[in-house]
C-alpha cells in the first residue's frame, strides 16, 4: 500500500524552506500531496490560483508530489486522500507551541492520522512566508530563499527591484 502524506499550509507564498520540508517528505513516504488551505476570510497576498500556479511550478519536476487545495477540516481532507500523516516543518522553538496544539488537535479529530514534523535545512530555518513578503516589498533580495517561480509572481506584483523605479509601493489589488 502506498503511503501518503498530506502537507498543509497556507503558502501565501511557498518557499525554499516550504520545498526542502516536501523533499524531505519523500523520503518517508511514496507520495506527498501539497494541500493549500482554500480559507476565504484569511487575508492572502496572492489568491487560491496564484498560490496554487506557484506550488504547481516549484514542484513541477517531482512526480511523487501533487498539489491541490483543500477546504474544513485537514483530517477529514487527509482520510479522503488516503493519507497516513500530516508533514509539517518544524523551523525553531517559536514554531512549536503552534505547531503542538494543532497535531493534538487533528489526534484527537482522527487518531489514525499521524503528525510528523521535519525539519528544514538550516539555511532555511529563519525563512518564512511573511518575512519573504515584508522584505521584498522593501526592496530586499529574496532569490536565494523562494522558487523562480514566486519571484517572477512577485516581480509582477510589485515590479523588478533592479529597476529602480520599480513601483513596489504599488499593489495590483487594492
Ligand atoms: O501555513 P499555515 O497557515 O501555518 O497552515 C495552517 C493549516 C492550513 C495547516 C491549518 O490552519 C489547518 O489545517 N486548517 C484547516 C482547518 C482545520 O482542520 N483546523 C483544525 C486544525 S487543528
Amino acid at each position: 500500500m502506498e503511503r501518503i502524506a498530506v502537507y498543509p499550509g497556507t503558502f501565501d507564498p511557498v518557499t525554499n524552506g516550504h520545498v526542502d520540508i516536501a523533499e524531505r517528505g519523500l523520503k518517508l513516504f511514496d507520495k506527498i500531496i501539497v494541500a493549500i488551505l482554500n480559507n476565504p476570510i484569511k487575508e492572502c497576498l496572492f489568491t487560491i490560483e496564484e498560490r496554487l500556479e506557484m506550488l504547481e511550478s516549484s514542484f513541477e519536476n517531482y512526480p511523487d508530489i501533487t498539489v491541490e487545495t483543500f477546504n474544513g477540516l485537514l483530517v477529514d481532507y487527509a482520510a479522503s486522500q488516503n493519507c497516513i500523516a500530516i508533514l509539517r516543518g518544524m523551523r525553531a522553538v517559536s514554531d512549536f507551541e503552534y505547531e503542538f496544539q494543532m497535531a493534538l488537535m487533528n489526534r484527537r479529530l482522527n487518531p489514525a492520522i499521524e503528525t510528523v514534523f521535519m525539519m528544514p535545512a538550516e539555511s532555511y530555518s529563519y525563512v518564512s512566508s511573511r518575512l519573504v513578503k515584508e522584505v521584498f516589498q522593501l526592496g530586499g533580495r529574496v532569490s536565494d530563499l523562494v522558487p523562480p517561480a514566486v519571484e517572477r509572481r512577485l516581480c509582477e506584483e510589485y515590479g523588478d527591484p533592479a529597476e529602480p523605479d520599480c513601483g513596489r509601493d504599488r499593489r495590483r489589488r487594492p
